[in-house]
């Protein structure tokens, strides 16, 4: 990440360690960052795997594109540069709530590779697990909740993701989730299986 503008600043460390906040609450904290194009299930999965996991008593926390972009990143739009400064303000977010040792599931498009890769460079070493939702276009757009891909088709949405602006995938995540003929029950659990292997999500 860039540097930061302000000049005379200094990192406080924690009197607290990441190991001791881990033993008290009986988890590790992860990032775990869902991609994939709108309408591919991020959100829906995440947050049925959230619900799922804190049935267990694993804390865990959904942050999500739409609902990040009416507050902290409400000044963002999706040019290519307000998308890196979107991820790249979602990842800082990510990484603490991650440091306070939350499961913290994010959900958004993140289109670009460098992007992605900038966040899990900026999170603690082993604690992002970059999930690849995998829905072809074709799937997304013949879901389409929310009638974006039909406007952006009629050209009344510019930039849409898969449409008029790129997406580009994952080479090598930790996880791949092709949610297309599956429940949305059953994508939750096929992620949750995959973080207790990687050795996460486990109170
Ligand atoms: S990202 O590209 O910067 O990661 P983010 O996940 O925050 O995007 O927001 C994506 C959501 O914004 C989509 O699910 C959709 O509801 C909405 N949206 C509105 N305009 C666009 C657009 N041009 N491209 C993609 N998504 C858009």
């Amino acid at each position: 990440m860039s540097e930061p503008k302000s000049k005379n600043i200094t990192w406080h460390g924690a009197d607290v360690s990441q190991a001791e906040r881990e033993q008290a609450l009986g988890q590790k904290g992860v990032v775990v960052w869902l991609t994939g194009l709108s309408a591919s299930g991020k959100s829906t999965i995440a947050r049925r795997v959230e619900q799922k996991l804190l049935e267990r008593g694993v804390h865990v926390y959904v942050l999500d594109g739409d609902n990040l972009r009416m507050g902290l990143n409400k000044d963002l739009g999706f040019s290519p540069a307000d998308r890196t400064e979107n991820i790249r303000r979602v990842g800082c977010v990510a990484q603490l709530f991650a440091d306070a040792g939350i499961v913290v599931l994010t959900a958004f498009i993140s289109p670009y590779r460098t992007d992605r890769d900038n966040v899990r460079e900026h999170v603690t070493a082993g604690r992002f697990v970059e999930v690849h939702v995998c829905t072809s276009l074709a799937d997304c757009e013949s879901r389409d909740p929310k009638g974006l891909y039909k406007k952006a088709r009629e050209g009344k949405i510019p930039e849409f993701t898969g449409i008029s602006a790129p997406y580009e995938a994952p080479e090598r995540p930790e996880v791949k989730l092709d949610n297309s003929g599956q429940t949305v029950d059953e994508s939750a659990d096929a992620l949750i299986a995959e973080l207790n292997r990687l050795g996460f999500a486990t109170a």
